[in-house]
């Protein structure tokens, strides 16, 4: 390999291992009021879009500390580093919940990706399950992939928790990113194509986040009725 070419590579390697942070964006609830963490219930899904309205992310209180976790890997053979749970107690953790097998999330009616405290008949309990293809993941270790068919872990979304006020912000995302293909994809089917050329301009400074109710469906769940917008409007 040349000079010209390693360096390049490595380039690349670095930009993919490195977070990408956007706009600092504080989480707040259906009624605009800052989520407080110690109000969140521990092991319930909560979703919020980030960061752009398109692409949905979990917010979850583990209910116990969570460390980081090291060489979390890629399809594109990088590898990446993840900070763990924040919080008083380091139990608070966010994904995206764009699966990375074949992009199933959570919508305003129904979802096939969720976390399931409990164990159910194809996986264990406190994991992230997408019962499309019954993809697993574990949320205590960087969302890597326990089993089925998904590639890579679903990518981290880097929380900074102001402990004098309980609150928090999203900053940016470390992983891999499938919200490009999310939203071409969004867009392609509502035949609106040309505003991902503006998809930056859907940032928001705050975003709601929204309390998951399951529902009685196997692993299906549904979005709060009393959301302020449907999950994924774009
Ligand atoms: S889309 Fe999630 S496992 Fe296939």
């Amino acid at each position: 390999m040349g000079a010209t070419a390693g360096i390049a590579r490595l380039a690349s390697a670095w930009a993919a291992n490195s977070p990408r942070l956007y706009e600092r964006t504080r989480l707040v609830d259906v009624h605009g009021e800052p989520i407080k963490v110690r109000r969140l219930a521990a092991q319930t899904n909560y979703v919020f879009n980030y960061p752009y309205a398109a692409t949905p992310c979990f917010l979850l209180d583990l209910g116990h500390s969570v460390a980081g976790a090291d060489a979390l890997l890629r399809t594109d053979g990088a590898t990446y580093a993840w900070s763990g749970g924040v919080g008083e107690r380091r139990s608070v953790v966010a994904y995206s919940a764009i699966c990375a097998h074949k992009l199933a999330y959570p919508a305003r009616e129904v979802s096939f990706i969720r976390f399931q405290p409990a164990r159910s008949p194809t996986s264990d309990g406190n994991v992230i399950h997408c019962c499309a293809d019954h993809s697993v993941y574990d949320p205590a270790a960087g969302a890597r992939v326990v089993s089925g068919p998904a590639p890579q872990p679903l990518a981290a979304i880097l929380l900074d928790y102001d402990a004098e006020r309980d609150e928090l912000a999203a900053l940016g995302t470390v992983g891999a990113e499938q919200l490009v293909e999310v939203l071409a994809w969004r867009l392609r089917f509502a035949g609106r194509l040309a505003r991902l050329q503006n998809h930056r301009g859907i940032r928001r400074k705050d975003v709601t986040v929204v309390r998951n109710k399951e529902r009685s469906v196997g692993s299906l769940l549904k979005t709060n009725e009393h959301s302020t917008r449907p999950l994924g409007a774009l």
